[in-house]
């Protein structure tokens, strides 16, 4: 997966630098890897609506304005969803003038504290960072916020530190919610709660180092956890808890090792009914252990995610995943970007939520967008039709 995702990342760097398209790009300098904004060929990262978004040098003597610069800290290219939101970043921030600077740690959390050093030694006026491990970065935000450079927190929060402005996401509890509740419906809980029906669930919930996958937890067990009480739910592994069933790095090989170790002790006939993901990447590692078991794909469990990776939506059109949440990386992007307008600007952006997100120092004020379900029902019409992916995306 990682290997694909970088080959097609290497393609399109390719296809740009042929097309003169250099000013979409930009080298991680700390890894020695490219980062390019080669997004362009798809309206995953732009939307299309960056053309009506107007320009920091509007009414300006150029001369003597200093083009701003923003440094954007992504934690990984092994998910898609990062890189869309990375791409989508820098595209409009360019679009509005800014000088970009947008590095991938790759998941290393050294690495993503030197790329952050260094966009503070060359001058960053704002730092939009989405955090490998939230509460690891503290001391660099310090010397951040020693700097005078304002931090924005990208869906993930950073954690303990009163050196971040503010937090763009999505409602990370009302994903957990979703998902529940699709189980829900989905599985006729209610109707088998009344009949004495029960049915069996595992569950792969999200890094512990990630605020998200907390929030996700309360959200989804709000739901679940009246039917594991009434035994309409069984969990025959009896790991329940976040702390028994969470993914440190959101791991699609630890996924797959730990579905491998519950086919093997609970399920070897293949009678899981739910596997409880809380990501696309634990879908494929549910599908390839439950592969590798020997089983068929006829007794699949319903199988859950979070990103709305291609990969997620074909195997969802095709039967093998139930459904996975979509989050429109475009519309936070652009939510981030009026968060750095403003600070740069000295303005005030939309915020919609001052009680939910505190970092154990500060309750970080946020804009949070809205997650959306999908599964064979609505993909064509939400994905599709809103331009987030086109057909041959997903199905070439
Ligand atoms: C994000 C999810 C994503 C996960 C793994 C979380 O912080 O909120 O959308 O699936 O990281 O990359």
């Amino acid at each position: 997966m990682k290997t694909r995702l970088i080959t097609i990342l290497n393609i399109l760097i390719l296809i740009l630098s042929c097309t003169g398209c250099a000013s979409l790009q930009g080298v991680n300098e700390n890894s020695g890897k490219t980062s390019s904004a080669a997004g362009y060929e798809t309206d995953a990262y732009t939307g299309g609506e960056i053309e009506g978004l107007g320009s920091v040098y509007e009414g300006r003597d150029e001369d003597s304005t200093p083009v701003k610069r923003v440094g954007v800290a992504m934690p990984t290219r092994t998910s898609e969803r990062w890189i869309n939101d990375g791409m989508s970043i820098k595209a409009r921030l360019e679009t509005l003038g800014y000088e970009v600077d947008l590095q991938y740690a790759d998941d290393d959390i050294e690495l993503q504290i030197s790329q952050i050093e260094s966009m503070i030694r060359n001058e960053a006026d704002c730092l939009v960072i989405s955090s490998i491990d939230s509460t690891k970065l503290v001391d660099v935000l310090k010397k951040a916020r020693d700097n005078g450079i304002s931090v924005i927190a990208y869906d993930r929060l950073l954690m303990d530190t009163d050196a971040v402005s503010y937090y763009a996401s999505f409602d990370n509890k009302k994903v957990g919610t979703l998902i529940g509740e699709y189980i829900s419906e989905h599985m006729g809980l209610k109707k088998a709660s009344e009949s004495g029906r029960s049915y069996t669930i595992e569950f792969f919930m999200g890094s512990p180092d990630d605020n998200n996958a907390l929030f996700l937890y309360k959200g989804l067990m709000e739901v679940l956890k009246p039917y594991l009480d009434d035994g309409t739910l069984v969990c025959r592994s009896g790991r329940t808890s976040f702390y028994e069933t969470c993914i440190l790095r959101w791991s699609e090989d630890t996924a797959q090792g730990k579905c491998s170790d519950l086919i093997k002790e609970y399920y070897r006939d293949g009678d899981l009914d739910i596997a409880c993901s809380a990501f696309d990447g634990f879908a494929y590692g549910i599908l390839k252990a439950w592969k590798n078991a020997g089983l068929s794909e006829d007794s699949l469990p319903l199988i859950t995610g979070q990103d709305a990776e291609k990969n997620a939506i074909k195997n969802i059109a095709e039967g093998r995943q139930g459904m996975t949440i979509y989050k429109d990386t475009r519309i936070l992007a652009a939510k981030c970007v009026t968060m750095v307008q403003a600070l740069l600007e000295n303005s005030e952006p939309e915020i919609n939520d001052t009680f939910q997100y505190n970092n154990n120092v500060l309750t970080v004020p946020a804009y949070l967008c809205d997650p959306v379900i999908i599964d064979e029902e609505n993909y064509e019409e939400i994905l599709i039709g809103g331009g987030y992916y086109t057909k041959e995306q997903l199905f070439q």
